[in-house]
């Protein structure tokens, strides 16, 4: 099974003879799906050429900082925003220490200081160094900011000696890799996820819509299902491909999709509206294509059932989600939502041309009823898991009192 589909790993190289491992674990890790860009330090290109690894990962090697090339294309600062996870492996003494004292003197030291995204460290260097009080100080000082270290392992080394400071194997750190992306923070829990837009009919050919690809409200089901979570995806009409474990269940109009929430609202634990439902359809549907032979026309609409609203007014109230797509007073909007809906938790996202809708990137903050997140701008994948730890953490509590 492809455990990390849309999974975007950062792999970092510094120089050491270790760096040729590095060539499986790009090997492996694009066979389980993932998107994997490579950053060589300059060290590392004189034991493996950037050549072999832009082969293996498909995608031009990075290696300088201020590149005028590269900045025009992947910015390190869109490439620090991009990573889903960085792995540095090999990580050389020389490279802890950098890292350690918040240097920023390449492009890989200076990604890590931009990133937010878990940085794992795989180090690789002569027993003696490895031991050396100074490292040592240095792994601390990591592992006291947060990054987690694999290895290094006990064994034979390239210098001849043996000790602590071989490489881990690459299968053992993609086997780590994906026990990173996967949890079991929802596990028994039916999470219920609305996605996409609604199309309302105004004749057989035409309709009123939005311009929601679903790409939200997917990726927060892809990361419920890595949470372990049974997940059920009502989606409008879209053109990308739902999760494989998710129970899919494709609507038009947003009538449709209230009843397809309603017939499992009872067994949900956890609802999540991320759908950009339509708030009014029309009142007369032409059974026929309506002609052009008037100047203008005139379409009668109604409002649509509210159907965040019904779930919450229900008896089986599940931990309700929404969103809010404001394309003003953000935060102020939200709010109002959160409490006039009576959710638990509400996801604001600014929308407009090129924000929001449609593109990889979205800007979440989250709203509960005395609290506030702002989750920041970055990936969909990536703001979906932080809000499903967050919802796993607001539900439990809620749950245990
Ligand atoms: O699909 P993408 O291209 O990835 O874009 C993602 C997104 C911008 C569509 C998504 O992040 C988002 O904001 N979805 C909610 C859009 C929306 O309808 O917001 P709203 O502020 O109009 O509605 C507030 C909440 O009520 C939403 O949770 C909505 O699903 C729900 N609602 C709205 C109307 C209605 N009749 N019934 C509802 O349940």
């Amino acid at each position: 099974m492809n455990t990390l589909i849309n999974k975007r790993i950062l792999l970092g190289i510094s120089g050491g003879i270790a760096a040729y491992k590095s060539c499986y674990l790009v090997r492996d890790l694009i066979e389980q799906g993932a998107e994997v860009e490579v950053v060589m330090s300059r060290g590392s290109t004189k034991f493996v050429t950037p050549l072999t690894f832009q082969a293996l990962s498909g995608r031009p090697v990075h290696s300088r900082l201020l590149d005028h090339d590269a900045e025009s294309g992947m910015g390190h600062i869109s490439l620090a925003r991009w990573a889903d996870l960085i792995v540095i492996a090999p990580a050389t003494a020389h490279m802890i220490a950098k890292l350690a004292h918040g240097m920023a003197d390449d492009l890989l030291t200076t990604l890590c200081l931009a990133s937010d995204s878990t940085v794992m460290v795989v180090p690789a260097m002569n027993r003696q160094m490895w031991e050396n009080p100074a490292t040592q100080e240095n792994v601390d000082r990591l592992k006291g900011f947060g990054m987690v270290f694999i290895g290094p392992d006990v064994g034979e080394q390239a210098c001849g000696e043996t000790g602590a400071g071989r490489m881990v194997e690459p299968a053992e750190i993609r086997q780590l890799i994906n026990d990173h992306f996967s949890s079991s923070i929802l596990t028994g829990r039916h999470v219920l996820i609305t996605a996409g837009p609604t199309r309302e009919p105004i004749d057989p050919v035409r309709y009123i819509s939005n311009h929601s690809s679903g790409r939200m409200g997917y990726a927060v089901a892809q990361a419920a299902i890595e949470a372990d979570a049974k997940v059920t995806l009502i989606s409008g009409p879209v053109s990308i491909k739902p999760p494989d474990r998710a129970h899919y269940v494709p609507v038009a109009t947003a009538a449709e999709m209230q009843i397809e929430v309603s017939k499992l609202i009872e067994t949900t634990d956890i609802f999540i509206s991320a759908a950009a439902v339509a708030d009014y359809r029309c009142i007369d549907v032409s059974d026929q294509k309506i002609k052009k032979s008037n100047e203008n026309i005139e379409l009668q609409l109604e409002k649509n059932p509210d159907i965040i609203a019904s779930v919450t007014a229900s008896v089986h109230k599940p931990f309700t989600v929404g969103f809010a797509a404001e394309t003003n007073d953000v935060s102020e909007n939200a709010k109002i939502k959160l409490r006039s809906k009576a959710m638990d938790m509400i996801a604001a996202n600014p929308v407009g041309p090129g924000i929001g809708f449609e593109s990889d990137l979205n800007t979440l903050d989250i709203y509960w009823e005395d609290g506030h997140i702002d989750l920041g701008t970055a990936t969909k994948h990536k703001l979906a898991r932080n809000l499903i730890k967050l919802i796993a953490n607001r539900y439990h509590e809620k749950n245990t009192g």
